[in-house]
């Protein structure tokens, strides 16, 4: 069977899950990384036992790889994911695709330009129990969906934000509790209840010495009708878990982390296999490989059999959007529409 080879750009926390993962799939093998920092480029391609790049441009040169994971400071994603499809390299990148739709788009003209597939890093997408909810939505169990609600109450401490050179500014953050730890939480809202029409949003920065938002609240309405809230803050003791509240005409489910805590569905049975909790609330790192290992075979599996990955460049750019208008609107004190 073919093995894909990888390569990641940037040596920093994540990247160790990126490498953890690919390591354990079968038809997948990490050869190289690159990174600025030559401390972080010497650790990593020394743990990983792969050639280390001290420039992007001569890692991509190399013919050997099909995919680069990008996972540098959120704010270079696009220019590293535009020069990665120019050098006809498949591309996954973490989240959040890019800081705007601007950049969002810049990335899906180039790979439709070089034809390479692209994979936007959202883990929960492929946790059993949210791709259950999403199927009783779209089945009409619920009846019709009036309310559908997430409450992101995250703890970050003043440390996570000053030990860290990018973490908390516009130019490569491009937000802060929706755009860097929310944006999971807003990708599943969109995966499960669909797009969103319009939303008013109100974001400030209350508790931490950031240029970004630490807390904002947006009222949104999808398109199916339903309204809803997106909560999302980072400057809560001690954190809690992420809720979602989801209710409709004829049932309701409400959800703390992956986990159904209730599930008042008629005629269907609460599924019994519940996803792992993630401690990412309170902890930026607190969470398995598990997703990762899921997303990056799903790309692998894309190249092999040519189909699209299952989070493509067209998916990645809907939380990016929805952020983004939640944002502005909170800037000019009007409803945006998407
Ligand atoms: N999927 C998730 O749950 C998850 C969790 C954490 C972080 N992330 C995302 O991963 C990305 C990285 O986050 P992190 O916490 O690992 O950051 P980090 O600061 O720990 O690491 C970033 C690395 O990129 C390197 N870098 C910076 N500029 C570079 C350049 N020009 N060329 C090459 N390398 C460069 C840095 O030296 C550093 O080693 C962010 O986009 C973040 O949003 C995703």
């Amino acid at each position: 069977m073919r093995t894909i080879k990888f390569g990641i750009i940037g040596c920093g926390a994540i990247s160790y899950n990126h490498a953890d993962a690919i390591n354990v799939i079968d038809n997948a093998k990490l050869i190289a990384c690159s990174d600025v920092n030559k401390e972080a480029l010497g650790v990593f391609s020394k743990k990983y036992d792969i050639v280390g790049y001290g420039d992007v441009e001569n890692m991509l040169n190399n013919k050997e790889i099909d995919v680069i994971c990008i996972c540098t400071p959120s704010g270079l994603h696009a220019k590293f994911a535009v020069m990665a499809a120019n050098h006809k390299k498949h591309i996954i990148i973490e989240k959040p695709m890019a800081l705007t739709v601007k950049q969002c788009d810049e990335i899906i003209v180039a790979s439709e330009k070089n034809n390479i597939k692209v994979e936007v890093i959202c883990q929960n997408r492929f946790k059993n129990t949210f791709r259950f909810v999403k199927s009783i939505i779209e089945e009409g169990k619920l009846g019709k969906i009036v309310s559908a609600d997430i409450y992101m109450k995250y703890y970050r401490s003043p440390e996570y934000y000053a030990t860290s050179n990018w973490k908390g500014t516009w130019a490569m953050d491009g937000g802060g509790a929706l755009m860097n730890q929310g944006i999971h939480g807003v990708d599943i809202m969109l995966f499960m209840i669909g797009n969103v029409k319009s939303v008013f949003g109100h974001a400030k920065t209350l508790a931490r010495d950031i240029e970004v938002e630490d807390t904002a609240s947006a009222i949104v309405e999808y398109e199916n009708g339903a309204i809803g809230v997106i909560q999302g803050t980072t400057s809560v003791s001690p954190g809690y878990p992420r809720k979602v509240e989801i209710n409709g005409t004829n049932g309701s489910i409400t959800l703390i982390e992956g986990n159904i805590s209730i599930w008042d569905v008629p005629n269907v049975k609460q599924p019994e296999s519940q996803s792992e909790s993630s401690k990412s609330f309170k902890d930026p790192m607190g969470f398995t490989i598990e997703g990762h290992v899921m997303q990056i075979t799903d790309m692998v599996e894309a190249i092999i059999d040519n189909k699209a990955p299952y989070v493509d460049q067209y998916e990645g750019k809907k939380a990016v959007e929805l952020i983004t208008a939640i944002y502005e609107s909170s800037n000019k004190r009007e409803l945006i529409t998407l």
